[in-house]
């Protein structure tokens, strides 16, 4: 579904400017959910965000469903972003518009008519545990909650696509465990594919099907969730490993043991 090949990403001019991703090739099916494993700086994020070109990236191409979306700019690039939603740590939320207009956003972008785009945005606070809350600011909700309002943002526009990057890292863990429940649901229930960005292999191992492990801007090893953990072949996911067993004292503490 998703089909990145040699994507190279530059930040600066060519001479004096940062390799933030080198040549990477990735393929994302429909349906996965896709985690993204790397320490910082790796260009978890810098991926991530040329996916639904928030990046430009320096050379290489990324399709979806076959279809070469690199070079889009104008209506096609503003139709690229609404199937592709994406959320952040920081939530991202209007801090001065409620609940629904926050969610009604993307629709008032796109010209959906009114009652037509409460009525959906009321759907989707619904699908996202929220009704009842739609008359609130986000200043008056939990991180959890206020997580829940930009999944049901970035799934306004029927995205087929969500991009996570570290959307629980700023959650404790009862939290990241039901908002991970919730990107499950959206997965099976909506057939939405996720690409989730973490440094927390719990997150990872209990959500993701698929894993790629990003290094220095290359990708050093991609596979199954099983396969990955169960013989991890490069430097970088040992690493984690053993900076995970360091801080918790075993490589994969339960999902309740790890603030994600
Ligand atoms: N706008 C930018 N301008 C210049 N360099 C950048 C820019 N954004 C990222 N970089 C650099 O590119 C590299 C990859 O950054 P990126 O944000 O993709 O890493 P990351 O894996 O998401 O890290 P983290 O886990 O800390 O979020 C880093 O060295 C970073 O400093
Ligand atoms: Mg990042």
């Amino acid at each position: 579904m998703i089909s990145i090949r040699n994507l190279s990403k530059t930040y600066g001019d060519a001479e004096g400017g940062h390799r933030a991703l080198d040549d990477v090739t990735l393929d994302i099916g429909r349906g996965d959910i896709f985690g993204i494993l790397g320490s910082s700086g790796a260009g978890k994020s810098t991926l991530v965000r040329c996916i639904n070109l928030l990046e430009t990236p320096t050379s290489g191409t990324i399709s979806i469903d076959g279809v070469d979306v690199t070079g889009y700019a104008g209506r096609d690039l503003a139709r690229l972003r609404g199937s592709v939603g994406m959320i952040f740590q920081n939530f991202s939320l209007f801090q001065q518009r409620t609940v629904l207009r926050n969610v009604t956003f993307p629709l008032e972008l796109v010209g959906m008519p009114k009652p037509e785009r409460d009525r959906r945005a009321l759907e989707l606070l619904d699908v996202v545990g929220l009704s009842g809350l739609s008359e609130r600011y986000p200043s008056q909700l939990s991180g959890g909650q206020q997580q829940r309002v930009a999944i049901a943002r970035a799934l306004a526009n029927r995205a087929k696509i969500m991009l996570c990057d570290e959307a629980t890292s700023a959650l404790d863990t009862k939290t990241t465990v039901s908002i991970l429940e919730l990107l499950r649901k959206i997965n099976r229930e909506m057939g939405v594919t996720i690409v989730i960005i973490t440094h927390a292999l719990t997150v990872a191992e209990s959500v993701c099907n698929r894993i790629a492990v990003i290094d220095g801007g290359r990708i050093v090893e991609q596979g199954t969730t099983e396969e990955l953990f169960a013989n991890p072949q490069s430097q970088a996911l040992r690493e984690l490993i053993e900076n995970s067993r360091q801080v918790h004292g075993r490589a994969f503490p339960a999902p309740d043991q790890e603030g994600c």
